[in-house]
């Protein structure tokens, strides 16, 4: 039985990836963000997952405005990144891990969530840099298979916060009816608050920030009271990704200790957050 070791979610502000390929960790700017992976790669040393179930919006680069899955998942032998328009540099091909991506996708159209099957995928920003922040590869393959599972925050209409809690509960479920003994990783990349554009552009909420981050912990689906557009209200038309977050906790079931927890204003016009989580 494949077994979930734990949840991650981190913010992936594109500019992250430049500063990893200028060695710019220590910099004033950069450290207080950089220096809150250090617990938890050495916890992720620990509980050694060989999967990443990676919950991510793609930005325009898989999936363009002409056709835009609610939920996507990634059936692919590995995942080729590329630039959709923020010039950082690309990371190497991504392995995938097809039986269990196909498992999932039966699962969770069983479950009634219908998903797109992508056999050929592309990786944006959201789905490299949480991983390279993770795994440091040094120009390198990153170390873990991965399985990466797209939910529409871009294009209206979005999937509700109950929606992706749900498909997070799937997720879970599906992971853990999988007869293989991977160890699994859930990583949600996206969020917390901020807006790029329009009249709030440099909007960040950091005490519904902060309430999100700690409803994770031992209430998880506070955030499912509210709607979409109530979450862009609170979090900025960008901020709403924290339902990658949401749908992350959902895959753990049950209890969670916080492994470690990190919130820095800003990066870039993000207020950027980190959040690891281990079955109580
Ligand atoms: C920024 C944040 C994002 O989540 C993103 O996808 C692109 C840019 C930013 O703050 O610059
Ligand atoms: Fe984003």
């Amino acid at each position: 039985m494949a077994r979930i070791v734990g949840g991650i979610a981190t913010s992936h502000v594109p500019a992250i990836g430049r500063a990893i390929a200028k060695h710019q960790e220590d910099e004033p700017y950069w450290k207080p963000w950089f220096d809150g992976f250090q617990p938890v790669r050495r916890w992720l040393a620990e509980v050694r997952p060989d999967v990443a179930v990676v919950l991510y919006n793609d930005h325009g680069l898989n999936f363009f405005l002409d056709k835009m899955p609610t939920f996507a998942v990634g059936a692919a032998a590995e995942y080729r990144n590329a630039d959709e328009g923020w010039g950082i540099p690309t990371l190497p091909p991504f392995a995938g891990h097809p039986a269990l991506s196909w498992h999932l996708i039966e699962q969770l159209v069983g479950d009634a969530f219908d998903i797109t099957s992508c056999q050929e995928m592309l990786v944006d920003h959201a789905f490299t840099l949480p991983l390279a922040l993770l795994w440091p590869a040094a120009g390198g393959p990153c170390p873990v298979r991965t399985v990466p599972v797209c939910i529409n925050t871009v294009q209206f209409p979005l999937p509700s916060a109950r929606r992706c809690w749900d498909l997070g509960q799937a997720i879970g479920r599906a992971v853990q009816a999988w007869p293989g003994d991977e160890r699994v990783v859930i990583v949600g990349s996206g969020g917390l608050s901020h807006q790029l554009d329009g009249p709030r552009a440099g909007f960040m909420n950091p005490v519904f920030d902060r309430r999100f981050m700690a409803s994770l912990i031992d209430d998880p689906t506070w955030a499912t009271q509210y709607t979409v557009p109530q979450l862009v209200e609170l979090a900025g038309t960008q901020g709403v990704e924290l339902l990658m977050w949401l749908a992350m906790r959902g895959a753990l079931h049950g209890g969670v200790r916080q492994v470690h927890a990190n919130y820095h204003i800003p990066i870039s016009n993000t207020a950027a957050g980190l959040l690891a989580l281990a079955p109580a």
